[in-house]
């Protein structure tokens, strides 16, 4: 049976991936969540350099619903992107939609959509060579806060 029927094992497996960003960036093409990508040692360098992803590719990004501007405490979906021979293969997987979330999943309670599931249709449309245009990722992060002077 294939390993990954019933869960994306080496997508949950992100941190011991390489972290490609400090902090986590605001993704408006990811629903506005809170995001942070994680890319195996085939895709590393060349995530970085902007430039195609070689076969062997895996890239992650975890993710955080927003919370006031901000990254919250509740997990958002996995995706996952995989470089096969063949070329790209997308992975979405969200193990407990919110129950306010699930007009994103179209009612399911849980998703995990991969390969040529139809419900990828709206990622291909940025991701039909695999990795998303370098020009388009986002560079939102979290703003500093002014210091309070609570003493006055
Ligand atoms: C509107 C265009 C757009 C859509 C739709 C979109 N993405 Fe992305 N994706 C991006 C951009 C831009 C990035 C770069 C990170 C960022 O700034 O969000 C990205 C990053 C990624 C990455 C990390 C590798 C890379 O390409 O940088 C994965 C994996 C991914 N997206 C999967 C998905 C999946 C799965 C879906 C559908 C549920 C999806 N994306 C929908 C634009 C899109």
């Amino acid at each position: 049976m294939d390993p990954e029927a019933l869960a994306p094992l080496r997508a949950l497996d992100y941190a011991a991936l390489e972290p490609l960003h400090a902090e986590p960036v605001k993704s408006p093409a990811h629903g506005g969540r809170w995001i942070r990508a994680w890319a195996n040692p085939a895709a590393a360098a060349a995530y970085r350099a902007g430039q195609a992803l070689p076969p062997g590719s895996l890239v992650v990004l975890s993710s955080l619903e927003d919370r006031w501007g901000r990254p919250g405490l509740e997990n958002g979906p996995l995706y996952a992107l995989d470089m096969t021979g063949d070329g790209p293969s997308l992975t979405f997987y969200w193990p407990r939609v919110p129950l306010d979330r699930r007009r994103d999943t179209g009612g399911e309670a849980r998703a995990y959509w991969r390969g040529q599931d139809a419900r990828l249709e709206a990622c291909r449309a940025c991701h039909a060579g695999g990795m998303a245009e370098p020009a388009q990722r986002s560079r939102w992060r979290v703003p500093r806060r002014e210091k309070v002077d609570l003493a006055g």
